[in-house]
Formats: structure tokens, C-alpha cells, sequence
């Protein structure tokens, strides 16, 4: 089994894409994002850090990243990492205990982002995502799966959308240089629909 990287800016279709990925190829799915929120609604110390910098759309600092995906991470099963690394540290950071084969850079323009940021809701109890527009659950506010309720995310607010978008560029996107120099990035086109997406990924890593 390969370690895959997904790569892309917020609202690119990271999870999105990692669910589908995770059903078709068996990984271990590891997002930095759903570990943190669950650290939040939690209320465990690492929570109580992590709210500030989330809210702000601020990155948490790396030293507490790389702690919590090590401790995650199962050598003897193939991992997919969503929203991780962020930084070259954490790049550098997450060689120093295993290996990445694939990176792929979901490409996609910002007021496609903005646009899908605004119109997604999760559900409160799982964590399903959905889109007002293009992935609308079958009963309004309720997920399909739990029927649990469906909510914005905190950080989804406008104004952070567009600090999140400011910090992905100043410390996320050196990672495609990054990557493309050690000749392992693939760049997938994001703005299609999801399926098309996957069908593009599920190709590069059979
Ligand atoms: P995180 O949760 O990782 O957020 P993100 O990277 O900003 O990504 P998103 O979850 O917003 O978007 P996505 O790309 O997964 O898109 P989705 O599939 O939901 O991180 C949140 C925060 O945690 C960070 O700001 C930071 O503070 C902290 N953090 C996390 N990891 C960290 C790290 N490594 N280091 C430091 N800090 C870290 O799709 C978006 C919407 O579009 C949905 O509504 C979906 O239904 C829709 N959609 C998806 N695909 C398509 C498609 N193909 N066509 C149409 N609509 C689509």
C-alpha cells in the first residue's frame, strides 16, 4: 500500500475525495482537520489550543501536528493524509517517520473555493459533508446517514474563508514546488464533480 498526500487549498474537495478514496483503496484516512475538531468538541488540552488558531484560521503550530499524525500512523497500512503536511516542516517532519509515494494537488481557483465554503453544512453528530448546491442532503438540515443536524463550520464564516485562503498561500502552497522536485506530485484539475475527481485520483494510484 502506498502514503498518499492530498494537497489543495480549503474547499478544494480534500475530504471529500478522501472518503470515496478510503471506501475504494482501504487506507487509513488521516485529516489533521477532523483530528483537531474532535480534540475540540472534546475539550481536551490540544483542543483548547487548537480552537484559537482554528477559529482564526490560523495553521496550529507544527510541533503539535507532527505529535498528533505520528501517534496515528500505522506502518503496516497505506495512509492517506488530508490537510497534511501544511508546511515544509511538517513535510520535512513527516519524513523523519515514514515515507510519501503520491502527492496529489487538487488545482482549483479561489472563488470556486469561496463559493463551495459557503454553501457547505457538516453534520453536528458524524461529520458528513454536504453542499447546499452541488451535494444538498435528501431532507433539508438533516444528515442522510444519522439524521443528526446539519450545521456551518465555525470557520467558515467569510472573513476567515478568505485568512485561510491568505495562509494557504504564504505557507501551504511552497509544498507543490516542494513535492515536484522530489518528482512525486500529481496534479488533478478539482473543479469538476466529485466523481470526475475520483475517477482522475483512483487512475493515478491503480
Ligand atoms: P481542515 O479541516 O483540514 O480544512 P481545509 O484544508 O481548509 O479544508 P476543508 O476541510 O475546508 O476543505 P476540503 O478540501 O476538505 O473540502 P470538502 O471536501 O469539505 O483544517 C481546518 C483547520 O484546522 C485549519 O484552518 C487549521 O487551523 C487546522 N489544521 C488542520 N490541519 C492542519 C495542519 N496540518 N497544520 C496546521 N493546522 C492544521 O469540500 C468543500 C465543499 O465543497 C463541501 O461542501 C463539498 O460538498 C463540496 N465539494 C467537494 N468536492 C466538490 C466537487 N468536486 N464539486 C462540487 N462541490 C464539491
Amino acid at each position: 500500500m502506498k502514503n498518499v498526500v492530498l494537497l489543495g487549498p480549503p474547499g478544494a474537495g480534500k475530504g471529500t475525495l478522501a472518503s470515496r478514496l478510503v471506501q475504494a483503496f482501504g487506507f487509513l484516512h488521516v485529516s489533521t482537520g477532523d483530528m483537531l475538531r474532535e480534540e475540540v468538541a472534546k475539550g481536551t488540552p490540544l483542543g483548547q489550543l487548537a480552537h484559537g488558531y482554528m477559529a482564526r484560521g490560523e495553521l496550529v503550530p507544527d510541533e503539535v501536528i507532527l505529535a498528533l499524525v505520528r501517534q496515528r500512523v500505522d506502518a503496516r497500512k497505506g495512509v492517506l493524509f488530508d490537510g497534511f503536511p501544511r508546511t515544509v516542516a511538517q513535510a520535512e517532519g513527516l519524513e523523519r517517520f515514514t515515507s510519501v509515494d503520491v502527492v496529489v494537488f487538487l488545482e482549483i481557483g479561489q472563488e470556486e473555493v469561496v463559493r463551495r465554503l459557503s454553501s457547505r453544512r457538516v453534520c453536528g453528530a458524524c461529520g458528513a459533508v454536504y453542499n447546499l448546491v452541488t451535494q444538498p442532503p435528501r431532507e433539508p438540515g438533516r444528515c442522510d446517514r444519522c439524521g443528526g443536524p446539519l450545521v456551518q463550520r465555525e470557520d467558515d464564516r467569510p472573513e476567515v474563508v478568505a485568512r485561510r485562503f491568505e495562509v494557504y498561500m504564504r505557507d501551504s502552497a511552497p509544498l507543490v514546488a516542494y513535492y515536484a522536485q522530489r518528482g512525486l506530485l500529481r496534479r488533478v484539475p478539482a473543479d469538476r464533480s466529485p466523481e470526475e475527481v475520483f475517477q482522475a485520483v483512483a487512475q493515478i494510484l491503480r
